[in-house]
């Protein structure tokens, strides 16, 4: 991809329908007997991926080729065993969630390609076959997950996350829905709550307990429910994706973008705090709600002198998937930056850390990794280099258009096609945010 140089302006633009939600609206909408109307559903591969495999198990998805004309989805009370694996491409969000939501209830292989076979599954696995699910793993660990349908059905479980993973949360909620006896998962830390949001909006028994005094522990808790559908889902726009393009603004020196119906749900958007903290002017406009969830307008003004910040070992679950963004905005920030408590991005769609740090240093700013994280070191003579490569990493190409950008120059970015994993018509909205466009629809 040959991503045009960025120029400072005053557009307005939409991003793609959020992922995380996208997956959830698709998946809890599949247990319901009346049909849902999803407006804003994200069309990147990821959610097509789990859109494919909900059909293959018999939900009936009407995706219309345009993005701003609702999917429809008609659920399925008896699952159908697929005749062959289902593909969950480079998704680990469709691979975990499909696991709570199909465990003990079909015959099922779930695969998909070679980043996502690298992914640890045992995490999700484990509890579920606490729960009486009969889950085989290669190598006890990877993908291809092999599910054998349980007789008897599942039992709630009382379980404490090793990690703190809204997907792994996620899949064991969902395993709940349908168990006998309740199902409580406690997470060493808070993380994104979409599902907790989503289960209410269809009337699930769920409850989030406080933090557990003197432990760091939340507590979710869900009774086996009969789900009554919204009829109608609005899915906001994608926090992560508009944030790096927030980055993108803020790192050039003048010009404002303005990034219409976001979601701004506090347990996403931590990395708003980190940006403000390393000098950036953001504000939110048209506060509102959407479908349970916040939604915003984030406006974001280039031209700040950016300053170092140190990320917090507790927040780094609420922006885990803004540290490549964050870590180029350290790159041209004056000072070094420190994030820690983060060894979790060894295990996203790339090592995270390695192709992180690898990233910045290839523009002239230096970076070291650690066990847990990574340091950056700001610098005034940032330079492009030949071709940024993403490693098959949506979010380390988002970061490199960050680094084009502070540069002032076009960009070959090499393996740009994962780019639309997450945000599908990418370059389309780079160009209404930074070239001479204004505005753009909605992709
Ligand atoms: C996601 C949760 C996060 C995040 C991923 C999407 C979700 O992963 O990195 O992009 O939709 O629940 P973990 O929960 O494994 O940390």
């Amino acid at each position: 991809m040959r991503l045009p140089r960025a120029r400072p302006g005053a557009a307005a633009v939409q991003v793609p329908g959020d992922k995380s939600i996208s997956h959830r609206a698709l998946i809890l909408s599949a247990m319901l007997p009346e049909p849902t109307s999803i407006a804003g559903l994200n069309r990147g591969a990821d959610v097509r991926a789990t859109v494919a495999a909900l059909r293959s198990l018999g939900a009936t998805i009407h995706l219309p080729a345009t993005a701003n004309k609702a999917a429809t989805v008609r659920g399925v009370a008896q699952l159908r065993d697929p005749g062959r694996a289902l593909d969950c491409g480079n998704s680990g969000s469709t691979m975990r969630l499909l696991m709570g939501f199909a465990a003990g209830r079909v015959n099922a292989v779930l695969d998909g390609d070679a980043s996502l076979r690298r992914r640890p599954m045992a995490r999700v696995a484990i509890p579920l076959r606490l729960m009486g699910a009969e889950i085989e793993l290669r190598a006890g660990e990877y993908a291809p997950v092999t599910m054998h349908r349980s007789p008897d059905g599942l039992e709630g479980v009382d379980y404490r996350l090793p990690v703190a993973s809204a997907q792994l949360k996620s899949a064991l909620l969902v395993a709940g829905l349908r168990a006998h006896g309740i199902t409580r998962v406690s997470s060493p830390e808070p993380t994104r709550d979409h599902t907790e949001r989503m289960l209410r909006l269809m009337h699930a028994s769920v409850a989030i307990g406080p933090r557990a005094r003197g432990r760091t522990s939340v507590v979710c808790t869900v009774r086996p429910s009969r789900l009554r559908g919204p009829k109608r889902i609005n899915v906001p726009g994608d926090f992560s994706s508009a944030f790096y393009l927030l980055a993108a603004a803020a790192a050039l020196p003048a010009g404002s973008l303005r990034l219409v119906g976001v979601g701004i749900n506090p347990t996403r958007t931590a990395a708003l705090a980190v940006a403000r903290d390393m000098g950036v002017d953001i504000r939110i406009h048209n506060r509102r709600a959407q479908s349970g969830e916040p939604v915003g307008d984030l406006v974001v003004r280039g031209g700040a002198v950016l300053r170092a910040v140190d990320v917090r070992r507790s927040l780094v679950p609420l922006l885990i998937d803004e540290i490549p963004a964050i870590c180029a905005l350290a790159a041209i920030a004056r000072g070094t930056s420190r994030i820690e408590g983060a060894a979790e991005l060894r295990r996203k769609e790339s090592d995270r850390i390695a192709t992180t740090v690898e990233l910045v240093r290839s523009f002239g700013a230096q970076a070291r990794p650690r066990a847990d994280g990574m340091t950056v070191t700001g610098t005034a003579s940032l330079r492009s280099p030949a071709t940024a490569d993403t490693h098959g990493d949506h979010r380390i190409g988002l970061a490199a258009a960050i680094l084009a950008a502070a540069v002032g120059a076009p960009l070959e970015i090499a393996n740009a096609e994962c780019i639309a994993t997450s945000f599908p018509g990418f370059l389309r909205t780079w160009r209404a945010a930074f070239g001479s466009s204004r505005g753009s629809p909605r992709p």
